[in-house]
């Protein structure tokens, strides 16, 4: 059968409804002890440089206060890496950042930046800190974050959650290659990106994936019906097409 997959929640849009009035509800800390109960493996949190959703006190009160382990997304930045060094969060997503855009629009190059990340990286592994690259779903990316010293690749789901009919068929079989790519050159493999209830099943199915994370959709279904019932089906959803993949 083929294994459970890991669902990590994304909290960062909890954080920019939050921050819209300026005050402290609704609290991601609070997102993320539902998110618990509702059986998610994990915690994301992208603390950006402009501190547009997340900000630097919710990084402590989520490695002290939550017992699920934190995905600390982050830019290589200097600043970025001291503050990882700083709370050690179980694991920390390498991913490009712009300040214009609306969302994180692409994956990194791994290829160009080499040079920049492989000491990030192994600041970051010495730490203990388990280091993901976020890429787009292209093999000589994966092949690059083997040659940096990544052990964990996230591909990016967006341009296939963005897609429609044979472009989106397209897109799915780019993401079903890259991953099996990562497994046979040993990286583990995550995904994430724009998935929704509509897009998430053909990706869960995919065997070589060890973990999924998703925030958008999740807090924007929460606010229909509430955050534990939207995770629940994410899970239930995942679980259906994982099964159905061990057939
Ligand atoms: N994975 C990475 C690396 C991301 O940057 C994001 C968005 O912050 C996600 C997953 C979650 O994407 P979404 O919020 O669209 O589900």
């Amino acid at each position: 059968m083929a294994s459970r997959l890991r669902l990590g929640i994304n909290i960062d849009h909890v954080a920019t409804v939050r921050n819209a009035r300026g005050g402290s509800h609704p609290d991601p800390l609070r997102a993320a002890r539902i998110a618990a109960d509702a059986g998610a493996d994990g915690i994301t949190a992208h603390l950006r440089e402009d501190r547009r959703h997340i900000r630097d006190g919710d990084i402590g009160r989520l490695v002290e206060e939550i017992a699920l382990p934190l995905n600390f997304e982050m830019a290589a930045t200097e600043e970025m890496v001291a503050i990882a060094l700083r709370h050690r969060p179980h694991a920390a997503c390498i991913v490009p950042e712009k300040r214009t855009e609306v969302t994180t629009e692409g994956g990194l190059d791994v290829i160009g930046g080499r040079e920049h990340l492989v000491p990030v990286i192994r600041r970051l592994a010495d730490a203990g800190i388990r280091v993901s690259l976020f890429v787009d779903p292209e093999p000589a990316q994966l092949d690059a974050a083997i040659a940096v010293g990544a052990p964990v690749v996230e591909l990016h789901t967006g341009a296939y959650c963005e897609a429609a009919g044979t472009e989106r068929e397209h897109e799915l079989e780019r993401i079903r290659r890259a991953a099996a790519h990562a497994a046979a050159i040993g990286l583990e493999c995550h995904a994430g990106h724009g998935l929704a209830y509509d897009s998430v099943g053909p990706v869960a199915a995919i065997p070589s994936l060890v973990e999924l994370n998703i925030g958008h959709f999740l807090v924007g279904e929460a606010i229909f019906v509430g955050l534990e019932a939207a995770i629940r089906q994410m899970r239930r959803l995942m679980d259906e097409a994982r099964s159905g993949a061990a057939g």
